[in-house]
């Protein structure tokens, strides 16, 4: 069986049900359940013999190396994290809580874990650490794309806790043998994404026919990549990724936020069209995050040779299917737009959105 970490998340429960879509190998979730987590997003396993959740912390050494002796998982896919860059900027604590210290106790537990291995479980045990991009820094316009030998230069408390996760994860690997596996992703999007994130905050805003807040002049650049890419790639680097080794991930699809903006207007225009006019009169340039990194773009052409993971989405389907997901679920979003939700945007966007 398999331990995943912030499988209630966004990635996490993408990447569990895809999983047990393909696979017959039990998935035990340990979540915390914060405000991101949202185990609604897996109420199609309930009563899947395959499928354990188990609520709770991955700083709870005592829990976790209690999880790993019942269950003697064969891998552990680190998923749990603190992922909000502008809540980050508002409030580093819990990023370095979760992203560092947490992180750090689910490695001892792991390390504990897999010190007791021996035989083919020890040999075959990985610890797959999933990443960002972010950790790379900025790119200037004529820059190369992130490869896996760039310099760490993260520029957000975000970035910056997860570099710091990256480190240890490598240094468990350098000192202790942990075979450990670490991804380096870009932006990603799909179902059951939070809708603080760009394109789901514009979905919902816009059918609330409330502004959709472009941060600064929205020139600023990410690479877009479908979740389910991403977890088709997880399962590779996992299948067949060299312990010790980082892959980058990313969709080669680089464009620029108002770009991005601007189809998700065009498309709800065309599938579910207003009466105000189109929906690209919404859209509102607002106050630039502090710090903002201006552009990201990943190189994925070491997980291309070595594993041979492309992505099998090009943007266009994607973010039709996305838009449409978010469409024909109305009580979805409803149900996650909660006072605590409703706090945040207030509290953010200080009533830009009206
Ligand atoms: P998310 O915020 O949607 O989900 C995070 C999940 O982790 C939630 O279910 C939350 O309850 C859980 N969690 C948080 N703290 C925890 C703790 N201490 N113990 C146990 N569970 C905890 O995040 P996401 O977008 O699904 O991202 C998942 C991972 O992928 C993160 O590590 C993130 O850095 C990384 N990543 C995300 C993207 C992206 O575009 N979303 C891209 C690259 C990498
Ligand atoms: O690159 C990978 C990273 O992508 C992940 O590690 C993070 O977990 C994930 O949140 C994401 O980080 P970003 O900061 O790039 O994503 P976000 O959706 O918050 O913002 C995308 C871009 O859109 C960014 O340039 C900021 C901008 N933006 C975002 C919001 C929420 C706006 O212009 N307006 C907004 O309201």
């Amino acid at each position: 069986m398999i331990f995943v970490t912030g499988g209630a998340g966004f990635i996490g429960s993408n990447f569990v049900l895809d999983w047990l879509a393909r696979s017959e190998e039990p998935v035990l979730n340990l979540d915390k359940l914060t405000y991101a987590g949202n185990p609604e997003n897996l109420a199609s396993l309930q009563g899947d013999a395959r499928y354990a959740f188990v609520h709770g912390d991955i700083g709870d050494g005592e829990l976790v190396a209690r999880l790993l002796r019942d269950h003697q998982p064969r891998a552990v896919i680190n998923l749990a994290a603190e992922s909000h860059v502008d809540r980050s900027i508002h409030g580093p604590a819990a990023f370095v809580q979760t992203n560092v210290v947490a992180t750090f106790h689910l490695l001892e537990a792991v390390r504990n874990y897999f010190a007791g291995l021996q035989g083919e479980p020890r040999r075959l045990f990985r610890f797959l650490h999933v990443s960002t991009d972010e950790v790379f820094g900025s790119l200037q316009a004529s820059d190369p794309a992130f490869r896996e030998d760039n310099a760490y230069q993260p520029n957000s408390p975000y970035s910056a806790s997860k570099a710091a996760s990256d480190h240890l994860v490598r240094a468990y690997h350098h000192t202790y043998g942990l075979p450990v596996l670490t991804s380096n992703c870009s932006n990603n999007y799909g179902p059951f994404q939070f809708p603080e994130k760009l394109i789901p905050l514009m979905i919902v805003n816009a059918l609330a026919g409330q502004n959709l807040p472009v941060y600064g002049d929205g020139l600023q650049r990410r690479d877009w990549l479908h979740v389910a890419d991403h977890c088709e790639a997880l399962r590779r680097v996992l299948e067949a990724g060299r312990p010790g080794e980082t892959y980058n991930v990313g969709g080669r699809n680089e464009l620029a936020n108002i770009q991005i903006v601007q189809r998700v207007c065009d498309l709800l225009d065309e599938l579910a069209p207003r009466a105000g006019g189109s929906f690209r009169g919404l859209i509102t340039h607002v106050a630039d995050r502090p710090g903002h990194d201006r552009r990201y773009a990943v190189d994925a052409s070491k997980i291309a040779t070595e594993l041979g993971w492309r992505p099998a989405h090009t943007f266009e389907e994607g973010i039709r299917q996305t838009v449409q997901w978010y469409l024909d679920r109305p009580g979805w979003v409803e149900r996650v737009k909660t006072g605590a939700y409703r706090e945040w945007v207030q509290a953010h966007y200080q009533g830009s959105l009206q």
